[in-house]
């Protein structure tokens, strides 16, 4: 057993060591509380900052226990991870956050859509089928024209979407790159995507950010530009605001979530999905608001009060991502460059090699108008090149 008796801080265990739980670590750093990490690989993003690195898989009980031992509150910055070891542990008295029950249902894209259903959270008409064959029989009974088939579990970062049409699926399921239990949903034309996070700290406070605004690349499915505030009539983001509160409380449990919701071409927001952690699409609270959702999230674990979710300026946020051209060691090629233009901020996560649409990075703009954000973001976006070495 571990000694707790003469700590100022618990010990922060985290299941994961990637970019997310570096920065997490940045910030815990920064009040010097301890968090050690549990992940597989060796010289992962958090490795360089974490207190004891276990190099461990994050689907195996054991390993979670081992970081168990040693760590007095759990959380996870990625979502696949073995939850039936962390609801055994919560159960045995270990404090988790969030409650790993919540985990259980998001890691299900169909049980994350029943849970919305059930607690009248806005979310868009959708199907449950067991494999391709049965949701070719579930669409005839359906009026969905063009829709986004989603793999139940496993998918990540648009790996796991495919977006099709009715008479596609009709005339051969197999046009369905994946199998398995599959979740239908009908596609919602969009005007924009947003992301609204939402802490919940121990004693059941709330506080909201203002929406976030993203783009996504086409392409890859990956958030490829984010901008605060986002660009919206106030009613609308107040509706968001509102909707990603019912959603914490709904969930019932402290924590950290990132909802993410379609504003669709007739202003109806629907929920897409919830991290149950920090997110992508929130990088820049680290510069650009009074408190990061690192910073949130470390007030939620330590049972402080939560800071203020208010913007210090506006700004937007770019993925360093890996090019398709190849793998390897690389460098960001115009490094010096950036960093002559003030308000900009490169993060490097440190990962050893370059893979086609790994994120590598961001880079943070903070500037005095949304309009200044917008013409330093098309500046900085020309010079993001990564130069496979
Ligand atoms: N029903 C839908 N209608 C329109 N676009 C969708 C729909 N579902 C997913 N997408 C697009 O695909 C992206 C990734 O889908 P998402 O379910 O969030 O998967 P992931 O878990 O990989 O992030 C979304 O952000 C959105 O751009
Ligand atoms: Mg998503």
């Amino acid at each position: 057993m571990m000694e707790t008796s003469k700590k100022i801080f618990p010990t922060i265990g985290i299941i994961g060591g990637g970019q997310l739980g570096k920065m997490f670590i940045q910030k815990s750093s920064q009040w010097s509380v301890p968090v050690n990490i549990l992940d597989r690989d060796a010289s992962c993003p958090a490795s360089v900052l974490a207190n004891h690195h276990i190099v461990g898989s994050i689907t195996d009980g054991n390993e979670i226990q081992k970081l168990a031992d040693i760590s007095d509150v759990l959380t996870w910055e990625i979502e696949h991870i073995e939850v039936d070891k962390l609801i055994e542990l919560q159960q045995q008295g270990k404090t988790i956050i969030p409650n790993p029950e919540i985990l259980k249902i998001i890691q299900d894209k169909g049980k994350q859509k029943l849970f919305y259903q059930n607690n009248n959270i806005p979310t868009a008409p959708f199907f449950i089928a067991l494999n391709r064959e049965e949701a070719k029989e579930k669409l005839t009974q359906t009026t969905f024209q063009k829709m986004a088939v989603k793999t139940c579990t496993g998918g990540y970062d648009g790996k796991g979407v495919f977006i099709t049409d009715r008479n596609s699926i009709l005339e051969n399921p197999k046009i369905i790159p994946f199998d398995g239990e599959l979740m239908v949903e009908e596609f919602v034309p969009c005007k924009t995507e947003i992301a609204v996070l939402v802490a919940r700290n121990r004693k059941g406070e709330l506080a909201v950010y203002p929406a976030i605004e993203m783009e996504f690349d086409p392409q890859s499915n990956l958030v490829s530009f984010l901008i605060s505030p986002a660009n919206m009539p106030l009613h609308l983001e107040q509706r968001a605001e509102q909707i990603a509160l019912q959603c914490a409380e709904a969930f019932g449990s402290a924590g950290l979530f990132a909802v993410e919701l379609f504003l669709s071409e007739n202003d109806e927001l629907l929920v897409n999905e919830i991290a149950p952690r920090p997110h992508n699409s929130a990088h820049h609270t680290i510069e650009g608001f009074y408190t990061s959702q690192y910073e949130q999230l470390l007030r939620v674990l330590l049972d402080l009060p939560l800071g203020s979710t208010h913007l210090k300026m506006p700004c937007a946020m770019i993925n360093l991502i890996g090019p398709e051209t190849g793998n390897g060691k690389y460098r960001l090629k115009y490094f010096n460059e950036l960093n002559t233009l003030s308000g900009v901020y490169i993060h490097l996560y440190g990962k050893e090699e370059s893979k086609p649409n790994r994120k590598l990075g961001h880079i943070t703009i903070v500037q005095p108008s949304r309009e200044k954000v917008l013409e330093i973001t098309q500046k900085v976006r020309t010079l993001t090149e990564i130069e496979i070495l």
